[in-house]
């Protein structure tokens, strides 16, 4: 594999971008306009650095890594890539344009996977160019720190398709664990439930932010409390996923807790906004309530 195109350059795809790239492998990145990519280039660029300071590569690593990364306005260019993997916003009509337009420019050996938390492959699959294909890869926040990927195949999916990202994933040094089709596959589907159960306890006025957090890291061991990771994965995904479980199951034990629905609706979506449960406008994070 040498070629990947990464569509949507936000949390997720900046890290993938980051560790593809460091894997030795070219990047092309992609967002809904050239000058997000090329900001999320620039944040890659600053990640590397950090990486560099704290003596964790070389610094000339990261010269060449941060040179494979190609920031682009279209699809086109990624007419060569063997691989496309779309990151974009967790809302499905979203990712169904994305693939209609890769579908263009799709290889005829190439696959295109999907970084979706909880949308249901087979079903993205059906709006994809080819859905033997077609695969979920879920990767997992911050993608250059975090070891695994979900390799989530469709109905449709090629048992070649998944045996060649598991090859991929060997690649960049991450463990798989493979999952079927359903619903929020392995890992989200536990953790959603405790982050939105943590926030209907802070609505019901159970505990404070701080409280729960601690009584989850200390009594847990968990190395983040509920709150804290909710505003790292970023509290529209959370709620996103959240509605995915509820819609897709119709099991009313997904119910959105609805203070979390009312901090997306007042934008404090967590770290990537400055505010969440945590104010993380000065040097350290500070409870909002
Ligand atoms: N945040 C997490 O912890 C996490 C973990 C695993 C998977 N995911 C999944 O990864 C995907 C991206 O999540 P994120 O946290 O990076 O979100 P994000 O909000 O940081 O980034 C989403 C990016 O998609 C871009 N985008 C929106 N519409 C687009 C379009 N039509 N074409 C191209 N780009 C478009 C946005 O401009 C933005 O840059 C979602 O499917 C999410 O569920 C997130």
């Amino acid at each position: 594999m040498n070629n990947v195109g990464i569509i949507g350059a936000g949390q997720m795809g900046a890290g993938i971008a980051q560790s593809v790239a460091q894997a030795g492998m070219q990047v092309m990145l992609a967002d809904v306009d050239l000058a997000i990519a090329e900001k999320s280039k620039a944040g890659i660029e600053k990640a590397l650095d950090r990486l560099v300071g704290k003596g964790k590569i070389d610094p000339s690593d990261a010269v060449s890594a941060l040179g494979r990364i190609t920031p682009v306005a279209d699809y086109a260019p990624m007419t060569d890539a063997e691989l496309i993997i779309e990151a974009a916003t967790e809302k499905e009509p979203i990712k169904q344009a994305i693939f209609a337009e890769a579908g263009k420019i799709l290889g005829p050996d190439a696959i295109l996977a999907s970084n979706t938390s909880s949308i249901p492959i087979t079903r993205m699959a059906n709006h994809s160019p080819d859905p033997a294909r077609f695969i979920g890869l879920h990767f997992f926040n911050p993608v250059p720190i975090m070891g695994l990927i979900e390799v989530i195949p469709g109905l449709a999916t090629a048992p070649e398709t998944t045996e060649r990202m598991r090859a991929f994933a060997g690649l960049l040094n991450k463990q798989v664990v493979e999952v079927q089709d359903e619903p929020g596959f392995v890992v989200n589907r536990i953790l959603l439930p405790m982050i939105n159960e943590a926030v209907f306890v802070l609505g019901q006025g159970t505990a404070s932010i701080e409280d729960i957090d601690k009584g989850c890291r200390i009594g847990l061991n968990h190395p983040m409390g509920p709150l804290e990771l909710a505003d790292f994965v970023g509290l529209d995904t959370c709620l996103d996923i959240v509605m995915v479980l509820y819609n897709t199951t119709g099991d009313s034990k997904y119910r959105p807790a609805p203070l979390l629905v009312k901090y997306v609706e007042a934008g404090w979506l967590g770290r990537k906004t400055g505010r969440g449960f945590y104010d993380y406008t000065g040097d350290a994070p500070v409870p909002t309530r």
